[in-house]
């Protein structure tokens, strides 16, 4: 069973449809692309009951939980003490602090010596430090709430003025709710951004194929942000010399500090990284798999993917290696008009011609 609506579950069902240790599979409250691979189950994603009794009328062996909402609400606590002998693929809620907690996630790099901005946080009781601080920097200003904002929750400006109006919008106008009721001032890092994906069992883990995506609606990179218009994998400029800085300096004392912390940790991180002049710095923390990264990551993984899932629910990662295709994938989204403002609902998109070599993903 695999829990979401995106893009993402639908690749990940699409892999998974493919592997032969597979019987049936369902997907809650999945799409009208997984519609036609496997059987959507009306339930919504971070319904816990459903999930549960949805695992135990279907005899349910594996559970692969997508999005970060019911992961940082412990989705995979309650399923693991509920249900004790069904694989569950997902961080339980502590884990998933390092993606709905970005104060959290600043703390435990810093204790494990992992490259990051700086950063200070502010809240309601010590504001006018936060104006203060703010003042003492120099521009562009960053600021980040430090809960889940769907991925709204970063603020850039080179503008003093219109920074210390996005803390206090954050913070006083609770512009995301609790999730802004504390903000990081973060120090601004200047260079090209990448994202890298491992599974881990809690103490091994296997790297995936990295990828690039870009956020901004319009054509060239221009525009408003919005959560990926597309994505390619391979990263061209992410060759051996930077990839063993990422190992060693980001994965290895992540994958440490997971396990020295007892986090229960059977699923994917995703380092959100920027590359400053060929040094990694990790810019944010995921739980989970991005999308549209998983459009192209998922289909340059050679190996079965159910085997690998079996591997990380059971604590076997370190005897896995894993198969990449060496060919590029790259994605497209197609959007309704307006997005990621305001935007209607309900249109079709008609694919007239042979699409050779291409797989269509739903979201
Ligand atoms: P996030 O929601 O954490 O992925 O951040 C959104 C975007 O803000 C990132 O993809 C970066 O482009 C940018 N960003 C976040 N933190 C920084 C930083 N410290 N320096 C420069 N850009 C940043
Ligand atoms: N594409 C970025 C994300 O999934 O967070």
């Amino acid at each position: 069973l695999i829990i979401g609506s995106g893009g993402r579950e639908h690749a990940l069902a699409w892999k998974i449809k493919q592997s032969p240790h597979l019987d049936k599979l369902f997907v809650a409250p999945g799409n009208g692309g997984t519609h036609s691979i496997a059987t959507n189950l009306e339930i919504n994603a971070n319904d816990v009951e459903a999930v549960k009794s949805a695992v135990e009328e279907n005899d349910i062996q594996m559970v692969v939980v997508g999005p970060e909402d019911p992961l940082v609400n412990g989705m995979v606590d309650y399923l693991k003490k509920e249900l004790k002998d069904v694989m569950i693929i997902g961080p339980g809620s502590e884990g998933a602090k390092l993606e709905g907690s970005k104060e959290f996630a600043k703390e435990f790099m810093e204790k494990y010596g992992i490259p990051t901005g700086r950063a200070k946080v502010f809240d309601k009781t010590n504001i006018e430090e936060g104006y203060a601080f703010l003042s003492s920097q120099n521009p562009p200003y960053v600021l980040k709430a430090d809960g889940l904002a769907a991925g709204k929750g970063v603020l850039i400006t080179e503008d003093i003025d219109e920074a210390k109006q996005n803390l206090d919008d954050l913070i006083i106008g609770e512009k995301f709710g609790t999730s802004s009721a504390r903000v990081l001032v973060e120090e601004f890092l200047s260079g090209i951004e990448l994202s890298v994906f491992v599974l881990t069992d809690g103490k091994d883990y296997v790297i995936l194929p990295e990828a690039k995506d870009y956020k901004r609606i319009g054509e060239a990179d221009t525009g408003p942000n919005t959560g990926g218009m597309g994505a390619v994998s391979p990263v061209i400029f992410a060759d051996k010399t930077f990839m063993e800085k990422v190992e060693e300096r980001i994965i290895k004392p992540t994958i440490k500090g997971i396990s020295d912390e007892g986090m229960d940790y059977h699923g994917f991180v995703f380092f959100g990284l920027i590359s400053v002049k060929g040094d990694p710095y990790v810019i944010e923390y995921n739980v989970r798999m991005g999308d549209p990264e998983t459009e192209v990551v998922i289909p340059r993984i050679k190996s079965d993917l159910v085997e690998l899932l079996e591997a990380t629910a059971h604590a076997n990662l370190g005897n896995v290696t894993l198969e990449v295709e060496p060919f590029t994938a790259t994605t497209v989204m197609t959007v309704s008009e307006g997005y990621p403002g305001a935007y209607p609902k309900g249109k079709e998109i008609e694919i007239d011609q042979p699409l050779n070599g291409a797989i269509v993903f739903q979201a």
